[in-house]
């Protein structure tokens, strides 16, 4: 990586503010159902504790709240809650996240550690406010950035502080570019590229960036219809986006053109209403009835392809997989890519992370990206605003 990282800096007795995603899912209870992305903040926070940091500040944002002041739905105490059990150590919680009241408690804190309110409280954050950066950088005398989930967003806290003190990226961001990077720019080969979600329209930049990296693309999820449908393939009420269809034919053409392979579904799990999971194994979609999974002789062909595969990078699930009837197709590939040996699976965040992890099987994948909408931006080529940012080496 060319930009700086915590280790490339002296902590010691410095004031640390580091930015990190606990945008983390919540029931209606507001309890977290999901910790993974406080869990994998933790290395760079207990870094940061052992090498000596006077004071170690954590700010986040958690979900879209109105940006007019506190919304108790919206605040970050659960998750000072959560890191106090997971550290083992106190957290000094405020109720906000600038101003002076921060900056007193900020100084008088007997704890080391201390999380700030949602960022989103503020309208500023998400404008990249230059006077809101100020008053976040003016509390600490050094930035880390491992928000990997929210790098894509050029905010306050991401971007706009970088302008007023050393900036670098934590652990997290180092290991996610790591494992992100070398699957698509340095991979092992074959490199296979499994590709899902209910939309063409999402993932053609992505299909368009992996065509000359990959050497086989799987197609499954709603996506695959609209492909399906351009090659004359009857696709009966099934998700069609029939505006993309010229793009999907085109992409089809590039990836002849490449000699990448592009796997399309060639069974599939159907019903006659989306609401319902009465549903059947058939080689068509006739009128009336749609597709919502992969059926069996589909999931062999894919296993198939991964069977020679070294590097696989998969995003988007391959059929519904919130719902029983519709999840076999999902399931079926994340286990049979769980039980492959010497081949780098990575998992692009969002529901593919999902989908693994109600499987129980995310130990058994080289890499899960903490990042959704990072980790798809990142894999279509974009560059990351919240990492361009950064001190270089
Ligand atoms: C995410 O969950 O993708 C990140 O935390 C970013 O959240 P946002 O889409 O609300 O900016």
């Amino acid at each position: 990586m060319d930009k700086k990282t915590i280790k490339d800096i002296n902590v010691k007795a410095k004031k640390l503010i580091i930015r990190v995603d606990f945008n983390v899912p919540l029931d209606e209870q507001g309890h977290i159902t999901d910790d993974r992305r406080i869990t994998a903040a933790l290395p760079t926070i207990q870094y940061a504790l052992k090498e000596g940091a006077a004071k170690v500040i954590l700010m986040s944002h958690l979900g879209r709240p109105k940006g007019t002041g506190f919304e108790a739905a919206f605040s970050l105490r659960p998750m000072a809650l959560r890191l106090e059990q997971l550290l083992k150590e106190r957290i000094a919680f405020l109720n906000d996240c600038i101003g002076p009241v921060v900056k007193e408690a900020v100084a008088q804190s007997k704890e080391r550690l201390i999380l700030l309110e949602n960022l989103r409280f503020h309208k500023a954050e998400e404008k990249n406010d230059a006077a809101f950066a100020k008053e976040l950088a003016s509390l600490a005398d050094i930035y880390v950035n491992d928000a990997f989930g929210t790098a894509h967003r050029a905010h306050a806290s991401t971007v706009g502080i970088t302008q007023y003190l050393p900036s670098v990226a934590g652990f997290l961001i180092e290991k996610e570019l790591q494992y992100l990077g070398n699957a698509i720019n340095n991979p092992k080969r074959p490199l296979v590229v499994i590709l899902g979600g209910a939309k063409v329209s999402d993932k053609i930049e992505l299909i368009k960036n992996l065509i000359p990296k990959a050497n086989s693309i799987i197609i499954g999820g709603g996506m695959a219809y609209t492909f399906l449908k351009a090659q004359g393939i009857g696709v009966g009420d099934s998700k069609l986006e029939k505006d993309k269809m010229d793009m999907a034919k085109e992409l089809m053409v590039q990836a002849k053109k490449a000699g990448v392979e592009l796997a399309l579904t060639k069974d599939f799990v159907i019903t006659q209403s989306f609401e319902s999971d009465n549903c059947k194994i058939s080689d068509t979609i006739p009128d009336g009835w749609q597709s919502l999974d992969i059926g069996p002789k589909t999931r062999e062909y894919y296993k198939r392809i991964l069977s020679k595969a070294r590097t696989v990078v998969w995003n988007g699930p391959l059929g519904v997989f919130e719902r029983e009837a519709y999840m076999q197709g999902t399931k079926d590939i994340a286990e049979y890519l769980a039980s492959l040996k010497d081949v780098t699976v990575v998992i692009g965040g969002g529901d593919s992370a999902a989908a693994v992890a109600k499987l129980g099987l995310e130990d058994k994948m080289t890499h899960i990206s903490t990042g959704g909408g990072a980790s798809l931006e990142f894999l279509e080529g974009k560059t990351l605003p919240g990492i361009a940012a950064l001190n270089s080496t």
